[in-house]
């Protein structure tokens, strides 16, 4: 059995969670469900972002304490993610007194270690609101095509990158004014001196390869030294014998995976050191987007590494998500919220459905074209899956009064062929989840599924039903449809990481709980229940009323 710790990025905790989120956490999922299902021990966490500027300046603007702020989203997206049917072991967040407690060591552990220097630097100040403003708070006219209100760093309208000391009429975004240099003193993490290590690190077989491939542009521009620290004023902690100095929100993230499994272990009663102390036997898997692989490919091993803990065995990067092929947009109504999905559309295994039928090993975007996602829905799901016990359950009942023909009973050559072909699959089913070559792994169950409905197809159920008089046990008709129905367990049984809503559904309708293991298409079923609605058909209704709802 494998022991493993698994961790989705943390979401900030200034905004919404959103489809393009659910890309990631969708996928974990279904990954961490498939490892339960294969009876491995696994640890699922994830937390808020809670640090840094800009959730400190959100909680002034309205009125409320950063901690409120915190809370309140952390509210919101908890039950965004439970209603998603995202199964955290435990859903924390960095503003936790075990991250402060973590942060503060692994930065003392550095600095013993070496790593961490003391240097002065100039930034960009603002003088009315007392504080010294990141990039992206500073704005004016771009230096080569004049455009106004552009960012510190690149021009929007020509696509030039400069520096914000380039800028024209520069003005900071919080107080209108115009920023002032000023100086003052950064703490940094030598990252330049980590390269070898690094290097080497990256070679271990824990990055994708297009990811090792980003790296190798990295070390080849060179590594600089990693500014950790923020002035005051600051959400965030503060810094050990620095007053004044906090940590920078990226030093303190990362360490919040820590700080989750931390919290989780001392309720579980798990080792923490166990799963965290250099040399570790367990696994520790990261999931992110690709835009965040410089944090995590580069500045987290190194931290993790000389601070004395183990560092990540695998680092999953996905793309973006793009919505009808272009960049999600407000004005599109495309920035779609997980709540108005839930609103309007209601049905989470609708969306998990679609991204595991795209989703891949790789860091290519993928789409979620919702033309297509109705189609895909409503062909794969309901016009494929689900007719599969909606045409032949009905005859069960009517005739065999919900006894179904246990998978070893049934004799005709070519129903036994069918069980047996998805019974012997599984390996494939394993190892195509292991791989998360999730859309290969949908296109090969539901090849199953149109085997099994060209097979009802072909023994044609209703007109046996008409032909057979006495309807006996083991009758043609009776053997026809349970072949069906035990089939549709199987692949149900194969889905439930992907469906859990659906499939959970479904195991009731077969006298079970749940599908906690994939050894469970071993099991002898003899009974159904009635056959109730298990879906219904997406319409575009709802789909347009989820657009109009994030129109702005
Ligand atoms: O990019 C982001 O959304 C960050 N909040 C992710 C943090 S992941 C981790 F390292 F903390
Ligand atoms: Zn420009």
């Amino acid at each position: 059995m494998r022991k493993i710790l698994v961790t989705s990025a943390l979401p900030y905790a200034n905004g919404s969670i959103h489809l393009g989120h659910l890309v990631e956490y969708i996928q974990t999922d279904i990954w961490c469900r498939y490892q339960r299902m294969i009876a491995n021990e696994i640890h699922y966490v994830c937390a808020d972002d809670t640090h840094g500027t800009p959730v400190m300046l959100m909680a002034e603007k309205e009125n409320i304490t950063p901690e409120k702020l915190v809370e309140l989203v952390h509210k919101e997206h908890s039950q965004d993610f439970n209603d998603f049917n995202v199964s955290f072991d435990n859903f924390y967040s960095t503003n936790s007194i075990e991250n402060k407690e973590l942060s503060e060591s692994i930065y003392k552990k550095l600095a013993n270690n070496n790593k961490i220097e003391k240097k002065e630097i100039e930034q960009f100040y603002d003088t009315e609101k007392e504080m010294f403003l990141p990039d992206r708070y500073i704005k004016g006219e771009c230096p080569k095509c004049g455009a106004i209100d552009q960012y510190g760093d690149s021009c929007e309208e020509c696509g030039s990158t400069y520096n914000p000391t380039d800028l024209i009429k520069a003005y900071s975004v919080i107080s209108g004014t115009p920023p002032v240099k000023k100086k003052t003193e950064h703490y940094f993490f030598k990252l330049s001196e980590c390269s070898d290590f690094l290097e080497e690190w990256t070679r271990s077989g824990t990055l994708q390869l297009e990811a090792s491939n980003k790296l190798k542009e990295w070390f080849e521009a060179g590594l600089s030294d990693w500014d950790i620290s923020r002035d005051a004023p600051y959400f965030g902690f503060e810094i050990p014998n620095a007053p004044g100095k906090f940590f920078y929100v990226w030093l303190d993230a990362p360490i919040g995976y820590m700080a989750s499994f931390k919290k989780l272990a001392d309720k579980k009663n798990l080792s923490f050191s166990e799963y965290w102390e250099e040399g570790s036997q367990t696994e520790l898997i990261h999931f992110i987007g690709k835009d965040i692989l410089y944090f995590h490919a580069l500045f987290w091993p190194a931290t993790l590494s000389f601070s004395g803990f183990r560092t990540p065995s695998k680092i999953y990067a996905h793309g973006f998500l793009t919505v009808n092929g272009e960049k999600m947009s407000k004005s599109r109504g495309t920035f779609v919220t997980a709540r108005s999905y839930l609103d309007t559309i209601k049905n989470p295994d609708y969306l998990r459905y679609y991204y595991f039928s795209k989703l891949n090993d790789s860091m290519e975007d993928i789409d979620l074209n919702l033309e297509d996602f109705i189609v895909k829905v409503n062909s794969d799901l309901v016009g494929k899956f689900i007719n599969i016990p909606s045409r032949t359950s009905g005859f069960i009942k009517k005739y065999f009064n919900n006894i179904i023909i246990s998978t070893e009973e049934i004799s005709i050559q070519d129903s036994k062929q069918i069980i047996d072909d998805l019974i012997s699959i599984k390996e494939e089913v394993i190892s195509l989840y292991e791989a998360r070559l999730f859309s290969k792994l949908n296109r090969l169950l539901m090849s199953y599924t149109e085997r099994v409905n060209e097979y009802v197809n072909r023994l044609e159920p209703w007109i046996l039903a008409k032909n057979d008089a006495e309807h006996t046990s083991m009758s043609m008709l009776h053997q026809v449809c349970s072949t069906a129905l035990q089939s549709f367990r199987v692949l149900s049984i194969y889905y439930s990481p992907v469906m859990p809503d659906l499939t959970s559904k479904i195991a009731e309708f077969y006298g079970e709980s749940n599908y906690q293991s994939i050894e469970a298409i071993h099991k002898n079923i003899k009974n159904i229940s009635d056959y109730k609605h298990l879906l219904t058909r997406l319409d575009k209704v709802s789909v347009d009323s989820m657009l109009r709802k994030n129109s702005i």
